[in-house]
């Protein structure tokens, strides 16, 4: 049941400290200073790794490609519904890592084949034990969030993220104890999120608005491309997202008084340029949302702000994610939408 919660997906929301805790579990081992996933220990560090994936776990693994060229691999995330017209150059010495909650999704399984067909090394991380996507891999990873029941991935993409950052660390065997102490903190942080948030008022605020666009450098630009996704998914309305500096290459020109901008600023993502983006749209006449661990000026410029705890570099845009769903969420919810299953969506797409 939904525990309740008006709908699963705000219920899966409120999951998220718990799936961390449990992607972690037995994977960390902070005496002996190592980070390992199951089913990897055998692999040499490959040449290079590409993500297929779809939608949320595109983002998750553009996420993941981030924190494997952070660690000096050269990683790139393919949409999966693109990889075989793209023609990507793949062979033994690649890793191609397949990123998908249901492990069914059509476009990502041709995508596997293909790699597999082309003899490089399969991965798959999914929340679904013995799903086909388990199967068709050489090695899997599961990312133990829990069932997802809402359309809307929500748990499962944190869980994807915490499961790529291990991922990164335990194939190039780099043990970063902060980034493990920041870690181990994440759940306690994300329940402060959930506690403290004012997302619903941000929400009941900006209800009626024409557009939203959400903007987020580095680590922030994936959260940023999966905050608008989660609005168009479930509210029906327009929403865009971008890496911050490509605002001025054209979408600005649709930045107005009506179209509210979400700014994710935060420690280690180039704050002080980001800030910059935000001024060009407060010219415009945009009202500022800034999603900020108040790293930098931003609170001073923006309108509104909805506070992230401090964290790692890495780990702040896991925070920030879940203040843009909790928006999500309740615009969806003042407009009564059918949030657990929205119009034309399915949770699992099975067709190409
Ligand atoms: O099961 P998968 O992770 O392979 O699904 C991929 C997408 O269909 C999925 O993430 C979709 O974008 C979500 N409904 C977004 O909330």
């Amino acid at each position: 049941g939904k525990s309740g919660y008006d709908h699963y997906m705000l219920k899966e929301i409120h999951e998220q400290p718990t799936a961390v805790r449990q992607c972690l579990r037995e994977r960390v081992a902070e005496l002996e200073r190592s980070i390992s996933v199951e089913s990897l220990e055998s692999l040499a560090v490959p040449e290079q790794v590409q993500f297929v994936a779809c939608g949320t776990s595109y983002h998750a693994a553009l996420y993941g490609a981030q924190m494997l060229r952070q660690r000096g691999i050269s990683a790139t995330a393919f949409l999966a519904s693109e990889y075989d017209t793209d023609a990507v150059p793949v062979d033994s010495e690649t890793l191609v890592i397949g990123v998908t909650q249901s492990g069914e999704t059509a476009d990502t399984m041709g995508a596997l084949r293909s790699a597999n067909s082309a003899g490089s090394t399969t991965l798959a991380v999914t929340n679904v034990v013995g799903s086909s996507a388990a199967r068709e891999c050489d090695h899997v990873m599961y990312v133990r969030a829990g069932p997802e029941i809402g359309v809307a991935a929500t748990k499962t993409f944190v869980s994807q993220q915490i499961a790529l950052v291990l991922v990164a660390s335990a194939l190039t065997g780099e043990y970063d104890s902060q980034l493990v102490s920041a870690l181990r903190d994440l759940p306690g942080k994300l329940q402060t999120v959930l506690d403290e948030s004012q997302a619903r008022e941000i929400a009941a605020e900006f209800s009626d608005a024409g557009a939203y666009f959400f903007i987020g450098r580095g680590h922030n630009a994936p959260v940023a491309l999966e905050g608008a996704l989660k609005m168009k998914e479930i509210t029906y309305k327009h929403a865009e997202g971008f890496a911050a500096g490509e605002l001025k290459h054209g979408p600005l020109a649709l930045v107005t008084g009506e179209t509210p901008v979400f700014a994710l600023v935060t420690a280690g993502s180039k704050p002080t340029k980001t800030l910059g983006n935000v001024k060009e749209v407060q010219t415009r006449g945009a009202p500022v949302v800034a999603v900020t661990d108040g790293c930098s000026d931003v609170e001073q410029y923006a309108d509104h702000v909805l506070e992230i705890p401090a964290s790692h570099p890495a780990l702040a845009p896991i925070l920030g994610n879940v203040q843009l769903q909790l928006v999500s969420y309740w615009v969806a919810h003042e407009l009564e939408r059918s949030i657990d299953k929205p119009r034309n969506l399915a949770k699992s797409v099975t067709v190409e």
